[in-house]
Formats: structure tokens, C-alpha cells, sequence
């Protein structure tokens, strides 16, 4: 059984002191659950090193939400895997829609993140996910099959032992408008469908496919009931703890 993952993506958003007691607050009030579900907060750049002070031996684990995928060097304004390492990070947030959308990464660029990601030794989240017309067009399993294939191109079955794949339909992010459990279930066994053929029965088994756009208190445990449905990555939910404490415990 796929134990689940609640990943909290803080985007470019808090400060050092808002986001150090927010971290605080989730291990106060999360402690129980971090024994049955992972949890995970991904904080900006900035706030990555007081942050995993904060909840240091606590069993939340912290991410990043980007990476390059080059080792350090010239590369002016970017973060190397090396770096997240050595600070103690679990994670990397990968393909998100505004990375795609907003600062144009292509599925190339993002493949050579997954890759240099899993070389490092740390956990990819793979972010896939349709636009508004390309549902209504008919054309998500399209764009998912596109996505992953990019995606994971050369990543190979042993690769896949910490990766993590979140559907994320873009027209849910942010707007308040979540899937519904059917249209969540129905791109998760897509999605696990397409591990299997891509890879194995096991490989499809093992992986997590979280579900990500307008995940709240109030939708999180029909959400997570989904055969398909392994954890959520949330957004603006993640950002107070009242928010966030029970989409984890939705999930024990
Ligand atoms: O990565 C998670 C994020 O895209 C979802 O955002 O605010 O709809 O929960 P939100």
C-alpha cells in the first residue's frame, strides 16, 4: 500500500518569520500524524535553511521547489542540486505549471532536472497537468501522456523508486476550482495506467500520484479516497496551519 504524501508547496510566498512559525506550528500539530503520513513543506529559496531549523528531528521533511541541473558553476541565479543537498533537503518540486507556463520550461529542461534529481539522490515530484482548453478539447490524456513521456524520458525503473508524479490541472490551481473526485481519479488511473505500460506493474504500483489545484480542509479526505489518489500537493492551503494540519490528517 503507497503510504500517503501531503507536500505543502509555499510558492513565492511568507517571510523568515512567518514561515519559521509556520514550520513550528506544523510540527506541534502534525507530530501523531508524521508517523503515518509523509509530510513535506517546500519553502522559497530563502527560508530553506531556517525552516529545516525548525523542524529538525521532527519528521517533516523539507524540499525545494526548483533546481538546476547542471553541477555549481556559471550558472548565474540558479540553485544546485549539490547545494540542496547540503542542506538537508528531501525534495524537489519539478515541471509545476508556472514553471511551464509562466517562465517557459520545456518538458526537455524539466527531464534533465528529474534525471540530475534521482542522480542526487533525492525525491523528484513530477508536476503534469491539462489547461482549461485543452480539457475542453478534449485533449488531457494528450497533454498527460506528452508530459510524462517528456518528462521521464531515460529515467529508468530504478530512477523511478523516488519519484513522485503530481496531477496538477492547471485550470484548478489557485481559482478555487477543484477537480472533482471522478475527473482526479479518472487522470490518476491514467496516469498509473501509463506507469505500467511505460515501465512495470510494480513501478506503477509503487508510485505516488498526488493530486494538486484548490486542495482545502474541506475536499481533501473524498479527494484522498480515490483508489488512485496518493497524498496532495497544496498550494495556498499550505500557508497557516489551520489550513494545512487537517489536509494531514485527512490523510492518516
Ligand atoms: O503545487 C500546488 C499548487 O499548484 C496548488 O495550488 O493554491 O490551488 O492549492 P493551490
Amino acid at each position: 500500500m503507497r503510504r500517503y504524501l501531503i507536500a505543502g508547496n509555499w510558492k513565492m510566498n511568507t517571510t523568515r518569520q512567518d514561515g519559521v512559525a509556520l514550520a513550528k506550528s506544523l510540527v506541534e500539530g502534525a507530530a501523531a500524524a508524521t508517523k503515518k503520513v509523509d509530510v513535506l513543506v517546500c519553502p522559497p529559496f530563502p527560508y530553506l535553511i531556517p525552516v529545516l531549523d525548525a523542524v529538525k528531528d521532527s519528521g517533516i521533511a523539507v524540499g525545494a521547489q526548483n533546481a538546476y541541473f547542471e553541477a555549481p558553476g556559471a550558472f548565474t541565479g540558479e540553485v544546485a542540486l549539490d547545494m540542496l543537498v547540503d542542506l538537508g533537503c528531501k525534495s524537489v518540486i519539478l515541471g509545476h505549471s508556472e514553471r511551464r507556463h509562466v517562465l517557459g520550461e520545456t518538458d526537455a529542461i524539466i527531464n534533465k532536472k528529474v534525471i540530475a534529481t534521482r542522480k542526487k539522490g533525492l525525491q523528484a515530484i513530477l508536476c503534469v497537468g491539462e489547461l482549461l482548453e485543452e480539457r475542453k478539447a478534449e485533449k488531457t490524456e494528450a497533454v498527460l501522456d506528452e508530459q510524462m513521456a517528456g518528462g521521464l524520458k531515460d529515467v529508468t525503473a530504478e530512477m523511478m523508486a523516488d519519484v513522485v508524479i503530481a496531477y496538477e490541472p492547471v485550470w484548478a490551481i489557485g481559482t478555487g476550482l477543484t477537480a472533482s473526485p471522478e475527473q482526479a481519479e479518472s487522470a490518476h488511473a491514467h496516469l498509473r495506467k501509463w506507469l505500467e505500460t511505460r515501465y512495470t506493474p510494480d513501478v506503477a504500483k509503487a508510485t505516488r500520484i498526488l493530486y494538486g489545484g484548490s486542495v482545502k480542509a474541506n475536499n481533501a479526505e473524498t479527494l484522498l479516497s480515490q483508489a488512485n489518489v496518493d497524498g496532495a500537493l497544496v498550494g495556498g492551503a499550505s500557508l497557516k496551519a489551520a489550513d494545512f494540519l487537517p489536509i494531514i490528517e485527512a490523510g492518516v
